[in-house]
């Protein structure tokens, strides 16, 4: 498979404070070249043999591929980037925007600081919207290779030498203000519009327990940090308790496989919180027994290891372990 080129999206005319001459180098031979470069990678790995080619090898053309691919499609967007003028940022993008950073203005000082910070280098600076969490994040990269696993640039300002010198010299700053002056926000927020469409990373279902109510671990350690009362109940199995070293701090160890004998000791006026190791199953068995016996009961998502993984505040095992 051979990738194409694709035409240059911005009108160089159009442009204010950047020249024609400038994108004209930049596409025919950084674009152009980092493309030529990919599809003869992509020849030279279709070519091989996998089963005689030493794997160092096939390293080293496949770090190669990624690192052309990634030129070819940023210089893509970086060219798809300009054309406007850089200030009327439509609604849409706007508000989300907004809702990422606090206020465009702000988002403006994060990326232009990012960029300033390569000044004099290279690299890019992204604006990539991660569909895990439906949000926008400023990314900066010093090469091809470091874009945001999962995201997709909207907005890219190239910080390569090639990308201003003709134009700018040394002067790294006002290439960047005239970047800044010539973003085409129409094609953004296009581009935006199209990214949220893609859907975040499946979660994890609890096929067993369809609608059994969960908490996160967050959500326990903002109660617990705010002097909530909530009951908190470790239900790791007891033979997982006698390798267990440390236990969630402001919880209490219970046995689930004898609910009955310690169910009379919880109050319903206030919410139980119970969770096993990984929050797969017994944490989750021992909410929905306690819920079918009228407690505000709800298992803790991730189980004692998200707990840890959150750092969230553990102590001794206890010794004696009886309810
Ligand atoms: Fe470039």
């Amino acid at each position: 498979m051979r990738y194409q080129l694709a035409p240059l999206f911005c009108r160089p005319w159009t442009l204010n404070g950047i020249s024609p001459r400038l994108i004209e180098s930049h596409y025919e031979h950084d674009y152009g070249g980092a493309l030529a470069r990919l599809n003869e990678l992509t020849a030279e790995l279709e070519a091989l043999d996998p089963r005689t080619t030493p794997p160092h090898v096939i390293s080293r053309l496949k770090r190669d591929e990624l690192t052309a691919l990634n030129s070819t499609l940023l210089h893509e967007l970086y060219f798809a980037s300009l054309g406007g003028d850089g200030r009327a940022v439509p609604e849409q993008i706007a508000s989300a925007i907004a809702g990422s950073f606090g206020s465009v203005d702000r988002w403006r000082l994060e990326f232009i600081a990012l960029a300033n910070a390569l000044a004099g280098g290279s690299g890019w600076v992204l604006l990539t919207y991660v569909p895990r969490d439906g949000r926008l994040i400023n990314q900066s990269a010093s090469d091809h290779s470091q874009s945001i696993s999962g995201g997709i640039p909207i907005l890219a300002l190239d910080l390569y030498e090639h990308a201003y010198h003709l134009d700018f010299g040394a002067n790294a700053a006002a290439y960047i203000a005239a970047f800044m002056r010539n973003i085409e926000w129409n094609a953004v927020q296009t581009r935006f519009q199209n990214a949220v469409q893609v859907a975040p990373p499946p979660r994890l279902e609890q096929k067993q327990f369809p609608d059994l109510p969960s908490i996160t671990v967050e959500e326990v350690k903002a109660m617990l940090d705010a002097g909530e009362a909530v009951q908190i109940i470790d239900t790791r199995p007891r033979h997982y308790s006698t390798r267990a070293s440390d236990m969630m701090e402001g919880a209490v160890w219970r046995d689930p496989e004898h609910v009955a004998d310690w169910i009379g000791g919880l109050s319903k006026g206030a919410p139980v919180v119970t969770f096993c190791v990984y929050g797969f199953h017994i944490g989750c068995e021992t909410a929905e027994t306690l819920r079918k016996a009228g407690f505000d009961a709800r298992y803790m998502s991730g189980g004692h290891y998200a707990w840890k993984a959150i750092k969230g505040p553990v102590k001794m095992f206890p010794s004696s372990i009886q309810p």
